[in-house]
């Protein structure tokens, strides 16, 4: 096989068989194919697409192209959940002790955050002593007695993805489906799952900017689900406003315990409902979604989820009083309320932007290598669909620095208020195979 022949087939619109997609992986990781035959094979597939078959076997590569977790010690269908990504995304938090209070099996492996969307382990870290590290037996006994636990990836889970995922940021290849469904998919399949609840976000804070285009790639998705034998549920939601209301890792792990306590923002609680109640069918833990969601209420309302939380965090290291005073967690110097400059209704609060803001105080990551400050971030105190007077405040700006004119006024150029707006529809669609 020469790379020019499967670059030239590709570019010609054909399609790519499973030897052929197997010999660029395996010869790529192990760096036999230069980056510049990747690339051009890239932009191919950006601009001819591939089938799903293709998709499948690409996938199926990219996860084999190094570990591949054994999750088979431990008991029942694993569950994992990927979102594409957003702007103060709380849910895993939430959704990790909420659906192992109800029996599924929670053995997760999360990410860092980087730009503008946060990570699970930075939130995680924020809880005093929590430990994101543990050894294989460590992890398998914890959730085999616990149901839960949440850690970061191992070192050498798809290496190709690594690889490949460098590269299209340098080439203009991101915002492709092929590449995007593989990319995700790979992982999870790498990870162990059995069974994987996705939720495809829309909007300014999303990969994908419209709903036609977060259809296709949860379509994408669900059928290399199926191909690969691992069922595959797509939410289609909405991110064109943050989710909830804190974007910051301490501020999160707030929002987190407060809505496991049953007063949380109605948008956080209804996406993990929505993604939960998924979860816990696809782990046979209910016949449907609506006696799965009674389950999810059941387990919030009588306070079990928070003890699972707690629970989780005791097995991992952390101070799991910090449950019962989440205010310990709130220690930034600064806290400065945003006032309104006009009466009105909240029409624009965009996601991609607020995140921005928040990273510049400090709660995220411009590069791999900077480091980041749990207590910094945002808190709204108005959503879109509000109604807010003039000098009211919009939302609470946590700080470590004084100087944050540069963040007030991007904050002010993101934030809309007009005579009349809508709440956005929080779920577009939901999609199965
Ligand atoms: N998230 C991923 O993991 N990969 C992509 O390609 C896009 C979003
Ligand atoms: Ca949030």
């Amino acid at each position: 096989m020469r790379m020019v022949d499967l670059i030239e087939k590709k570019r010609d619109g054909n399609e790519l068989s499973t030897k052929e997609i197997e010999y660029i992986i395996t010869k790529y990781t192990n760096g036999e194919i230069p980056d510049y035959q990747i690339s051009a094979l890239l932009m191919a597939i950006f601009y001819q697409d591939m089938t799903d078959r293709e998709i499948t076997d690409l996938t199926l590569a990219i996860a084999h192209s190094g570990d591949v977790i054994d999750l088979s010690p431990l008991d029942g269908i694993k569950v994992d959940k990927h979102s594409t990504g957003g702007v103060g995304d709380t849910t895993t938090l939430i959704l990790a002790p909420l659906v192992a209070s109800v029996g599924v099996t929670v053995a997760k492996m999360s990410g860092r955050g980087l730009g503008y969307t946060g990570g699970t382990l930075d939130k995680l870290e924020a809880i005093p002593g929590f430990q994101i590290e543990l050894s294989d037996e460590a992890f398998i006994r914890i959730v085999n007695e616990s149901k839960v636990a949440v850690i970061g990836q191992s070192g050498n889970l798809a290496p190709a993805d690594k690889k490949l995922y460098a590269l299209r940021d340098v080439t203009a290849t991101v915002d492709s489906i092929p590449l995007i469904a593989s990319s995700i998919m790979s992982k999870k399949i790498a990870a162990g799952a059995d069974a994987i609840v996705l939720d495809v976000t829309t909007g300014d804070g999303a990969f994908m900017k419209n709903i036609e285009d977060a259809r296709r790639l949860a379509k994408t998705m669900t059928s290399i689900g199926k191909l690969a034998h691992r069922q595959t549920v797509a939410v289609i939601s909405d991110m064109s406003e943050p989710l909830g209301e804190a974007i910051g890792n301490s501020l999160e792990v707030v929002e987190a315990i407060e809505t496991l306590n049953g007063n949380g923002p109605e948008d956080l609680l209804e996406m993990c409902y929505a993604l939960g109640s998924q979860m816990v069918v696809l782990a046979n833990q209910a016949a449907t979604i609506e006696e799965a969601r009674s389950l999810l209420q059941e387990a919030l309302e009588s306070g079990k989820a928070l003890d699972k939380f707690k629970e989780m965090i005791r097995n991992q290291g952390g101070d799991d009083s910090i449950v019962d005073q989440p205010e310990r967690l709130l220690t930034a110097k600064y806290v400065v309320e945003l006032p309104a400059k006009s009466s009105g209704i909240v029409s624009k609060l965009v996601a991609n932007e607020l995140g921005i803001a928040a990273m510049m105080l400090g709660s995220g990551r411009k590069t791999k290598e900077d480091d980041i400050d749990h207590a910094v971030g945002l808190k709204l105190n108005k959503k879109i669909g509000d109604p807010v007077k003039e000098g009211e405040s919009l939302l609470t700006i946590y700080s470590n620095t004084k100087e944050i004119s540069s963040v007030q006024e991007l904050l002010y150029q993101n934030i809309q208020i007009s005579d009349s707006a809508e709440k956005p529809t929080l779920i577009h669609d939901i999609i199965t195979e």
